[in-house]
């Protein structure tokens, strides 16, 4: 929700912050803008639309300054307008700030400020913190980052702001409660960021600011001060991130390159931890408290979207494989309830940005009640896994398209190996069916590569499918929570209304929706629940209903009934949705394509959900 971008240095401020702000816009992408600043004065530059119209809007401008900042937004207070985009100015001209977050107490501060004859040009909640910050700084004569802090105290809501100085372009100041900044330290020159995507490029070392700090960015130097006033020292880490994993590759969109690396992020996700010729699988992350999930009496998995539908599939592994009764809750719902939380419970959380304000809400809760957390979780460094007790980090790499999907396959990987150590400890599991699955995983990634083949054939199934205006998603067992998850990814993208069922439940309402025109996704790989999932392909059937089948290589029955098949790989029934999540991916990303849909960039929706 809402990227920013901040330099100071030697470069062209402008060049770094607009190449930045077209790496962050998955979080925002329906206004812009940059303030420079240079001659003493702050030169604004704002655009409705993507950070491209930006862009072309500035070609002709005299873009020298070698301190600026920019922003690009994912509207939350005020319509997404010039006006409403950020940099937003100090009534005074003289200060700038770009904001993420959301000011919960801005209606009261800005009737403060109305009184006082501040004017607004916008409706934004961030607009009302640097007249804030600038009406402290008058009253008080003192310096911005005292202004601030002060400003700040009063401040209730989520923020990461950055505030440029028209009189003095040597230093910006930073702060951040809630919504993440990263700082990027190169040899005399910064570059603040919302993650580290628009950092490396230029350098490996960064400064994670934390919750309630204040960050000096001076050309000398960094300091950072809390809420008290009291100074620390920066702490620099080394990320690992690779250029290439944050660029399209020749794909036409990230969404299509990141379905085609999951062979390699799979393995990545096991890379170090499970090694099935040795009969080995260790997760060091959670170490430190696996006796305390050994001897769980419940598990609960906090989570929204495409991650909520990896905690439905790990429920499966925890109740069958460990005997572990697990719920899995929204974590917007469960933050708001007052959920009973008792001594042997544990908690799972499961991230992929490691943003999301209602996971981190719901975890905030959970803790209070004295609830160990584990996190699953993609971003590293992010505040989830800050936020937790202990964790296993996924390892998908950048996740750049809005829709997820290597990290789905990723989070159903870590928790699997998490639910198999669990089992094999407890001794739910016998050692045989145990090393099976350490096998059977081991061989996920070629399966997944085998399914990949599937590209043209369900390229061909869109075209057929693009105009349909309704999806029915069914599945059984493991694969009820792909039909989710396939119903998901293609309502997200192509703005097609689709509804993912568990197939028995079609008969309880949905099978009235079924005719002509009604295509039916079915996932029937060939599993337990095998037969049943037959006799609902032919309730579909029945009422005229198009079947396209998810199924299993060598099916000679579903093929006769279905209008579409897909055939997938063999594999364990608990591992089968790593590989029928496949087809679902590719279909619903050839029918957003063929529908002219941004894919990457869906209406509406960001990638990091920071906001309530
Ligand atoms: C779906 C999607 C969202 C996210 C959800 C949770 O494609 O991207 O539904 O899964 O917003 O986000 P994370 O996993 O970052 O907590």
């Amino acid at each position: 929700m809402c990227g920013i971008v901040a330099y100071l240095g030697d470069r062209n401020a402008f060049e770094v912050i607009i190449k930045g702000l077209k790496r962050l816009e998955y979080r925002g992408y329906d206004s812009s803008g940059i303030a420079l600043s240079a001659d003493n004065q702050l030169k604004l530059y704002k655009k409705t639309g993507k950070v491209s119209e930006l862009e072309s809007f500035t070609n002709s401008e005299d873009l020298n300054g070698g301190t600026g900042i920019g922003h690009t937004r994912w509207a939350t207070h005020g319509e997404p307008t010039d006006n409403n985009a950020h940099p937003h100015l100090s009534f005074d001209g003289t200060l700038g700030i770009i904001h993420n977050g959301i000011i919960e107490n801005y209606a009261s501060l800005k009737q403060e400020l109305l009184n006082k004859g501040y004017e607004f040009k916008s409706d934004t909640d961030s607009e009302v913190v640097i007249h804030f910050i600038e009406d402290i700084r008058k009253n008080n004569n003192c310096k911005l980052d005292e202004a601030v802090r002060l400003a700040l105290s009063k401040v209730i809501g989520a923020y990461a702001i950055v505030i440029i100085d028209r009189n003095d372009p040597s230093r910006l100041i930073a702060a951040r409660k809630g919504s993440p900044l990263v700082i990027g330290v190169g040899k005399g020159e910064y570059f603040l960021a919302s993650d580290a995507t628009p950092i490396i490029e230029y350098t490996n070392e960064v400064v994670y600011l934390n919750d309630f700090e204040i960050a000096i960015v001076c050309r000398e130097g960094l300091t950072l001060k809390n809420m008290e006033d009291v100074e620390s020292s920066p702490y620099i880490q080394k990320i690992d991130m690779e250029l290439d994993a944050i660029e399209k590759g020749g794909f036409k969109h990230f969404m299509l390159k990141e379905i085609f690396e999951q062979p390699k992020s799979i393995g990545d996700a096991m890379r170090g931890r499970l090694n099935a010729a040795e009969g080995q699988l260790a997760l060091g992350g959670i170490r430190d408290y696996l006796n305390r999930l050994i001897s769980a009496d419940r598990i609960i998995v906090l989570a929204c979207g495409t991650s909520w539908h990896a905690g439905l599939v790990a429920e499966y592994f925890f109740e069958e494989w460990c005997r572990i009764p697990v719920e899995v809750e929204y974590a917007s719902e469960f933050r708001y309830r007052n959920p009973i939380i008792k001594e042997g419970d544990v908690i799972i959380a499961i991230s992929q940005s490691g943003e999301t304000a209602d996971t981190l809400a719901a975890i905030e809760l959970a803790k209070s009640k004295g609830a160990i957390i584990f996190g699953v979780v993609n971003a590293v460094g992010s505040s989830i896994p800050r936020a937790t007790h202990v964790g296993a980090y996924i390892h998908a790499g950048p996740e750049i398209g809005v829709a997820s999907t290597k990290a789905f396959t990723s989070q159903v990987t870590v928790l699997s190996m998490i639910a198999m150590i669990v089992s094999y400890k407890k001794g739910t599991i016998s050692e045989t069916s145990y090393h099976e699955l350490l096998v059977e995983l081991e061989t996920i990634p070629e399966k997944v590569q085998i399914a990949l083949g599937l590209d043209q054939r369900s390229q061909s199934i869109a075209r057929s499918f693009m105009n349909a205006t309704n999806f029915l998603y069914l599945g059984r067992g493991y694969n009820f929570p792909v039909a989710l998850e396939g119903a998901l990814k293609l309502k997200e993208i192509s703005y097609i209304h689709a509804e993912g069922y568990p197939a028995a439940e079609m008969k309880h309402g949905p099978i009235a929706l079924i005719d002509e025109e009604m295509p039916v996704v079915v996932i029937a790989t060939n599993d337990s629940s095998y037969e049943k999932i037959i006799s609902n392909i032919q309730e579909v059937k029945a009422r005229k209903g198009k079947v396209i089948a998810i199924v299993t290589e060598g099916d000679e029955v579903i093929p006769r009934l279905a209008d579409y098949v897909l055939e997938v790989p063999k594999t364990h029934e608990a591992l089968m949705p790593l590989v029928s999540v496949i087809p679902l991916q590719l279909l619903s990303y050839y029918i957003a394509d063929l529908r002219g849909c941004n894919v990457d960039q869906p209406r509406n929706l960001a990638k990091s959900v920071t906001v309530e």
